[in-house]
């Protein structure tokens, strides 16, 4: 009897958690679908996330060894190439893409047209990161990229290495915060060509 006792206590406390859990990401859901209104231009289908995101939003950002094994896995085959499988383009599109702002924005102040919305125009990585030492608008969420090439070189492994990352960070870091950029359409796979030879390129400004 005592024995019973003792094992029916922690799920009396349990159940009221888990039940708060609940109602709590439901409100959490509710809010978030408010703060984005359908429209013209805007693309809500972010809002529902995938098994990835669903893993990394119910662990923080911290998944156990399993959990980040099988993201690395599922997200290793979503990888996609250049047709022709060209993996450095022209660094000079790739400045330009690097810069754009634009590209998959939702929000009622300036949302995208449709059509700027999917493959479109920027990949907002100074949101993140600082590459051209003359931008000074650079966000430190990611690593400085200033000098990337140089650093790193341009061999195969290099190139094939920065093209896969951006496509998909996920394929190589579990719950990284940076976007899969090509898995969800941001850029298309040449125009991340494009911007692995602004990275790259020694005639880039990155590596001047
Ligand atoms: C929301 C923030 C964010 C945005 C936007 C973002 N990144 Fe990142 N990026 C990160 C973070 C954080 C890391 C480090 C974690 C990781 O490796 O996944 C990273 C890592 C990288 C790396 C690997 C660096 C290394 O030393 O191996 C490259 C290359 C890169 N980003 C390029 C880009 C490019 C190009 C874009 C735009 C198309 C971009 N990032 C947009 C946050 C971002």
């Amino acid at each position: 009897m005592k024995r019973t006792l003792i094992l029916a206590v922690p799920f009396l406390f349990a159940a009221p958690a888990v039940q708060a859990d609940a109602a709590l990401a439901a409100l959490v859901d509710k809010a978030i679908a408010a703060s984005f209104p359908a429209g013209e231009g805007q693309d809500l289908s972010r809002l529902v996330q995938d098994d990835t995101l669903k893993t990394c939003s119910q662990m923080r950002n911290n998944p156990t060894e399993k959990q980040a094994a099988a993201i690395l896995e599922r997200e290793a085959k979503n990888m996609k190439h250049p047709e022709g499988g060209k993996l450095l383009g022209d660094w000079k599109k790739g400045e330009k893409l690097f810069a754009a702002g634009f590209g998959m924005r939702i929000g009622a102040i300036e949302p995208d047209k449709a059509d700027k919305q999917k493959g479109g125009n920027g990949g907002n990585c100074y949101a993140c990161h600082a590459a051209d030492p003359k931008e000074v608008a650079a966000g430190t969420v990611g690593p400085s990229l200033t000098g990337y090439g140089k650093l790193r070189g341009g061999g195969d492994d290099i190139v094939k290495y920065t093209y896969e990352k951006i496509y998909n960070a996920q394929a190589f870091t579990a719950c990284s915060n940076m976007p899969r950029i090509g898995h969800n359409g941001i850029l298309k796979p040449e125009q991340i060509a494009d911007v692995t030879a602004y990275l790259i390129s020694p005639e880039s400004p990155v590596n001047k």
